[in-house]
């Protein structure tokens, strides 16, 4: 039976990528598809490594039904481009970064979270974390909107 794996990725890993990874993991779990699909998150920087979701992103997915708690923040490093077929990111702060850590014959896996979205208002997943409580609302939006569009495209690559 052969498997996909997508690793979504952020600054901090704190905020915006286990946002996704939460969205994605109840979707996939829902579409009876965990056993195929991989879900993971890391950020680009290191400063956070270890450490839970923050507590205002913990808060808002909690409010729809993500538990965030689990997660724990680490930094992406090179076996991830081996390992993972998508490497999502945010914006494209974290695409420069990879695309700098990544291997030039994996760079077709690194891909911005937002193009995968039916109808994007915006390109990118704006950083929340110096921002009040709407920006992690706005967050959710758009990872349950885009990882919808991602779940149609590893459904498709399973497939093919
Ligand atoms: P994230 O948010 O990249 O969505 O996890 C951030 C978290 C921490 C920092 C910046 C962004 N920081 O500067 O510490």
């Amino acid at each position: 039976m052969n498997t996909v794996s997508v690793c979504f990725v952020c600054l901090g890993n704190i905020c915006r990528s286990p946002t996704a990874e939460g969205v994605m993991r109840r979707l996939v779990a829902d579409a009876g598809l965990g056993a195929r699909i991989e879900v993971d998150s890391a950020g680009t920087g290191d400063w956070h490594v270890g450490e839970a979701p923050d507590e205002r992103a913990q808060r808002a997915a909690g409010r729809r039904g993500y538990d965030l708690s689990v997660l724990r923040a680490r930094q992406i490093g090179a076996d991830d481009f081996e390992r993972f077929d998508f490497i999502v990111a945010m914006d494209d702060a974290n695409v420069t970064a990879l695309r700098q850590a990544c291997p030039g014959a994996r760079h077709d896996r690194i891909r911005l979270l937002m193009d995968f979205a039916p109808q994007p208002a915006s390109r990118v997943v704006v950083d929340p974390y110096f921002g009040g409580a709407a920006g992690f609302e706005t967050v959710l939006d758009q990872c349950e909107a885009a990882c919808a569009g991602l779940l149609d495209v590893l459904r498709a690559r399973l497939a093919g």
